[in-house]
């Protein structure tokens, strides 16, 4: 279905129940859906009834179901299950009945009818169930008289098989219940692989039996025991999620090497590193021990972790280590290798045959590309496209990860945009895209931490979620943010912190200030992802991330919300939108006003002030171009000149952040130039 005819759909008067217009905010949007009239009564009452004896795996989702519906309304729903298909308002036929591991590619489809008597879901698999109570729970909206969900037939399935999230934990370590709760919103979401980054210069975060000094000298202290793991395996299956091991290798393994020295291409001592970049300790590729020991780490990993893909890195190995040994470049002339590059993929050759020895599919960055390579290694494209299509045409299974890099902190529309079988892709051959498995998006976490990084990752993710799930005409912006600013919403209720977080983090920066001048300061800038941050400040692992630009969001939504109102405008000349907008910009001007003195007085705010200064200014400038508007006015040409370029020096970032309300306030000064 073609996005527009879905746009009338949701936003007419569809969903209409009692007269009123309810708009259920599905993200991922559904392949096919058709409304009928009126909708299903969700209340106390609610009942959930199955077919026929449920997998236990599903039971356990309805359940988990019903606890969300309860949170998610408000209502006392204990013990919502009942044996009578007929008196359930919820009934879910589902024909798989033995637990089994999810694979790639497996059907996730399902169909959800929801008519004002009962709703029923369908599907072959337990997997095709858990994507349709998902669903089920994003259509219930408060309607007149009870909560409701909009009668809808829905016909699902997901675009690629493929739908990931990698967590860093390396750089900063995540708790268990970090990735509980990301698990929980990938769930939400419909994404289906956590690839779990556990190994880096910056920590080792699996304990290992046979390698003990991995995890014990490696980490700090802050590692996953074997029971973690078994618990958040569980835990992910249960919600339909893979888990896609990382063990980074030969590059990106100093902590590798603090134990084991004797695997290394430069004498150490090694240590781990707690600064951030792109580092020289590397494997050495010509002794066989260092094979030896790989095999060991695959063989007990394998059997850890049930996915029969595992990935082993291969990104940013600088070389240095290896030109500077005169028996590793003895071992490249010896054995006919090109270079360090053709060492690497030597390597990579021997690593994938102790991959495949343990039962397993080996994945790599795609820095492993070579032509020698066997082909069904899946590549994983992050440093430019054309490398995912190149490694398609060449007959590996692909992965798109660039475009949806979550540490640069890009607008969710940006990642929206990025299609797997766009750019390059585009030429590529039936045969050749039916390799494009889908994507990852990537959260890498220099610059996050347990407390900042579900706002690094959330909402957006639901955005790329989209692009991944659903067809490939649904496409529109505006038709987008309006949706994930629900979704957003609605994960406060899985426990996310992206929302709540914010507020804190915010009033940590002076306890005192009020917190809504603080909130009109935090929701006028946006941090600096990963580009604007290196370099800038030396950050290692234990600097604390308590400053503006960790609390705020990667994507101001308010400002967003402004620039969409005044585009409005612009063509409008609604007075309601004028007066809107007048109220915003009257907010901005008088609230440094109300917060300098926090800013005076807080260490943390201090840095903050001259941003709190210029939106004020912000505030005086976009009211002038809005009385000029009013007034039908052109604005004179030296008035203009000058406040552009003030709108120029004040968008220069400042204390690791952008002062975005900058771009609203072009927006109305550019307009007022030629008033129609
Ligand atoms: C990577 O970002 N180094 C894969």
């Amino acid at each position: 279905m073609n996005f527009r005819v879905l746009l009338v759909f949701l936003t007419a008067s569809l969903f209409s129940v009692s007269g009123a217009e309810i708009k259920p905010a599905l993200m991922p949007m559904p392949k096919r859906m058709v409304s009928a009239a009126g909708g299903l009564r969700i209340d106390t009452k609610f009942r959930v009834a199955f077919m026929s004896k449920p997998e236990a795996r599903l039971d356990r989702a309805a359940h988990r179901m019903i606890a969300e519906l309860s949170l998610q309304t408000g209502l006392p729903l204990q013990d919502a299950t009942v044996s009578d298909t007929r008196s359930a308002t919820l009934v879910i036929d589902c024909q798989e009945t033995t637990d089994r591991p999810d694979t790639l590619g497996q059907s996730e489809a399902y169909r959800l009818d929801v008519n004002p008597s009962q709703a029923r879901l369908h599907s072959a698999t337990v997997v095709g169930a858990l994507r349709g109570l998902q669903t089920f729970l994003q259509l219930i909206v408060p309607g007149e008289s009870s909560f409701v969900a909009p009668a809808v037939q829905i016909e699902d399935e997901p675009r690629f098989a493929w739908r990931g999230l990698l967590l860093d934990v390396t750089s900063h370590f995540m708790p268990i219940s970090v990735i509980e709760r990301n698990l929980d919103a990938m769930e939400a979401v419909k994404l289906n692989v956590f690839h779990w980054h556990f190994t880096d210069d910056q920590g080792w975060r699996v304990e290992s039996s046979r390698y003990a000094k991995l995890h014990q000298l490696g980490s700090g202290g802050q590692y996953y025991t074997r029971a973690q793991i078994l618990h958040v395996l569980a835990y992910a299956h249960d919600r339909g999620i893979r888990i896609v091991p990382e063990f980074d290798m030969p590059g990106h393994s100093a902590t590798w090497l603090i134990g084991y020295p004797e695997l290394a291409s430069a004498p150490g001592p090694y240590s781990i590193i707690h600064t951030f970049g792109v580092y020289d300790p590397v494997l050495d590729p010509t002794k066989e021990i260092v094979y030896q020991f790989i095999d060991g780490l695959i063989d007990e990993m394998a059997a850890l972790f049930p996915d029969p893909y595992f990935h082993i890195g291969g990104d940013e190995v600088n070389g240095k280590q290896w030109k500077a040994n005169p028996s590793i470049q003895a071992f490249i002339r010896e054995h006919k290798l090109k270079d360090e590059a053709g060492l690497q993929a030597y390597f990579n050759q021997r690593v994938e045959a102790l991959v495949k020895k343990h039962g397993k599919t080996m994945m790599g960055w795609d820095e492993v590309l070579h032509p020698d390579l066997p082909k069904d290694i899946v590549v994983e494209s992050w440093r430019d496209r054309e490398s995912m299509a190149n490694a398609a045409r060449s007959g590996h299974p692909v992965l798109l990860s660039w475009g949806y890099y979550l540490d640069h902190l890009d607008s969710a529309a940006r990642h929206y945009d990025v299609d797997p079988l766009g750019g390059p892709a585009k030429d590529l051959t039936p045969a050749e895209a039916a390799r494009v498995l889908g994507g990852e998006a990537c959260m890498w976490t220099e610059y996050a931490n347990p407390e900042t990084v579900d706002s690094r990752i959330w909402p957006k993710t639901a955005a790329i979620a989209e692009r991944l799930w659903s067809p490939p005409d649904v496409t529109d912006h505006a038709f987008m943010y309006q949706r994930l600013d629900r979704v957003s919403d609605w994960l406060d209720w899985r426990g996310v912190l992206h929302n709540r977080n914010y507020s804190q983090m915010l009033q940590r920066l002076a306890p005192d200030a009020p917190s809504d001048a603080l909130k009109t300061l935090g929701d006028a800038v946006e941090p600096l992802g990963i580009d604007g941050r290196e370099g800038d400040h030396a950050y290692n692992q234990s600097t604390p991330l308590n400053r503006l630009v960790d609390a705020a969001r990667g994507e101001s939504a308010p400002v967003r919300r402004l620039e969409e109102k005044i585009s409005r405008y612009l063509v409008s000349r609604s007075a309601e939108d004028e007066a809107a907008i007048r109220r915003e910009l009257e907010v901005w001007r008088d609230n440094h006003e109300r917060l300098k003195d926090a800013v005076n007085s807080s260490f943390l705010l201090k840095e903050a002030g001259p941003l709190s200064e210029d939106l004020a200014r912000l505030g005086e400038i976009g009211l002038e171009a809005l009385d000029s508007l009013h007034a039908r006015r052109i604005a004179a040409a030296d008035w203009t000149k000058s406040r552009i370029e003030a709108l120029d020096q004040m968008e220069k970032p400042r204390a690791e952040v952008v002062l975005a309300a900058v771009r609203p306030v072009r927006l109305l000064v550019n307009g007022a130039v030629q008033p129609r």
